[in-house]
């Protein structure tokens, strides 16, 4: 029964779960506690993961848990009128991609196999027509059992990939099939299907023949000819950007203040060292671009006056720096472009407290579509690190978005900012 995607799991790149839309339905069996790890998994890959609960579920692990994991509200009613005015169980089938059972209790396969439309999951099960996997986990004399055995193959002619059950020690004290299998390969699969369809896919990117310009790094400002005011920032999240915009079919135009990171692939690359080149360049490559995204971390001052020769320590108390501030490069262009016209603008906040409040009154200040907001203050996420966890600032208001590396952030950030592009 364990299908092939399992078997040949791990040469599969979880990159191409990025973005993936994932309906993920758990049902009530004590494998539950699994779905915790499976969906920190499949977010840390970069997928969408709208989580739908069986009521027997929720007695094993709370939507609360699920819900910050997720970054999404957990359904779990199918009659939950507020619910149904967002996002009923026909547009929760229209909005997914794939979807995973996991675990699958032996009432809900024989639920499934017989059509059954008594409850939020079933109801999304019927509704939705594409790729279907189901991860068994019960009890070993229960999976063995001719009824089951009749339900499972009944699923499978109906075109539903069966993952697993595995054989094990259970939770009952028995020993044999029914256990779920872990959270790691039921990722693997999905990121096989997902590798093996990205091929096939037809869809138009929205971003071919489209213009990106992206701002990434740290900026220098020199104080004398050997030193210079800087920040922490590595360029990753500006890098990782550039290259998911490129292969998307973008036109991409990185500035780059100094970073020691290669230039992704199709990228067009213009290194640049202080705020006020930075801002030439930027401005340089306005007129023809459809998106502007401002994640360097730009120095809010330069030296007033820079000394011709290197500053001498001997016969000083200490030194004081006249500093004068820099120009605002994305508020510059944000002016420019006026109020929602072209092309969409993005700037990326670096906080350390009140998140969510100064993202919003950067995003008017400066006049940008969009405000992506981290909070710098945690060494996990955010400058030098490889992982980002952000909160995206917008038109339709805020969106919090679980921890991922930066390229599948990348990804993510993406596909919203496409939905703003103009004609
Ligand atoms: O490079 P990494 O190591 O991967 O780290 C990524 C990052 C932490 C640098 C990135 O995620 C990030 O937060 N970038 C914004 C850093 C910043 O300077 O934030 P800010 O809140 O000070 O500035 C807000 C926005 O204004 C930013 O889009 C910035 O580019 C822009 N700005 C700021 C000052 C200035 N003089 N001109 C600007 O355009």
């Amino acid at each position: 029964m364990v299908c092939a995607l399992l078997a040949t799991a791990s040469p599969w790149d979880m990159s191409s779960l990025a973005a993936r839309r994932i309906l993920l339905g758990i049902t009530g069996g004590i494998a539950a506690y699994k779905c915790c790890d499976l969906l920190r998994q499949l977010t840390g890959a970069g997928a969408e993961v709208q989580v739908v609960m069986t009521e027997a579920a929720t007695a094993f692990v709370t939507p609360l848990t699920l819900q910050a994991l997720s970054g999404r509200p957990v359904r779990t009613a199918l009659l939950d009128p507020a619910a149904e005015a967002a996002m009923g169980h026909i547009e929760l089938a229209r909005w997914a991609e794939v979807m995973l059972i996991a675990p699958a209790s032996a009432d809900a396969i024989a639920r499934l196999a017989q059509g059954q439309a008594n409850d939020l999951l079933s109801t999304c099960y019927l509704a939705f027509d594409g790729p279907k996997f189901l991860a068994p986990a019960m009890n070993q004399a229960m999976w063995r059992a001719p009824a089951t055995g009749r339900n499972v193959a009944t699923l499978e002619v109906d075109g539903v990939t069966v993952l697993g059950p595995a054989s094990g020690v259970q939770a009952c004290g028995d020993e044999g099939p029914g256990r779920m299998v872990e959270p790691n390969a039921l990722v693997s699969a999905l990121a096989a299907w997902a590798g093996a369809k990205a091929p096939t896919t037809t869809e138009p990117s929205p971003w071919a023949g489209r213009h990106i310009v992206i701002t990434a790094g740290p900026t220098r400002e020199a104080l004398d000819p050997v030193r210079y005011l800087t920040n922490r920032s590595s360029g990753q999240q500006g890098f990782a950007l550039a290259e998911a915009a490129a292969e998307a079919g973008a036109q991409v135009t990185l500035i780059s203040g100094p970073v020691t990171l290669p230039t992704p692939p199709g990228v067009t690359r213009v290194d640049v060292e202080s705020a006020l080149d930075m801002l030439a360049a930027t401005e340089a490559a306005f007129d023809t671009a459809d998106l502007v995204i401002a994640v360097a971390a730009v120095a809010d001052y330069r030296a007033g006056a820079v000394a011709p020769q290197k500053l001498k320590r001997e016969g000083t108390e200490g030194l004081t720096l006249n500093l004068v501030p820099n120009p605002d490069i994305i508020a510059t262009l944000g002016a420019r472009r006026g109020p929602g016209a072209h092309p969409v603008l993005v700037a990326f906040a670096a906080e350390t407290e009140n998140v969510v409040a100064h993202a919003e009154g950067k995003r008017s200040r400066k006049g940008v579509d969009f405000v992506v907001a981290n909070d710098v203050s945690r060494a996990d996420i955010g400058f030098n690190s490889a992982d980002n966890c952000v909160t995206v600032v917008g038109p339709a208001g805020a969106e919090a978005l679980p921890k991922m590396s930066k390229q599948a952030l990348s990804a993510q950030l993406l596909n919203r900012f496409a939905a703003a592009l103009r004609p």
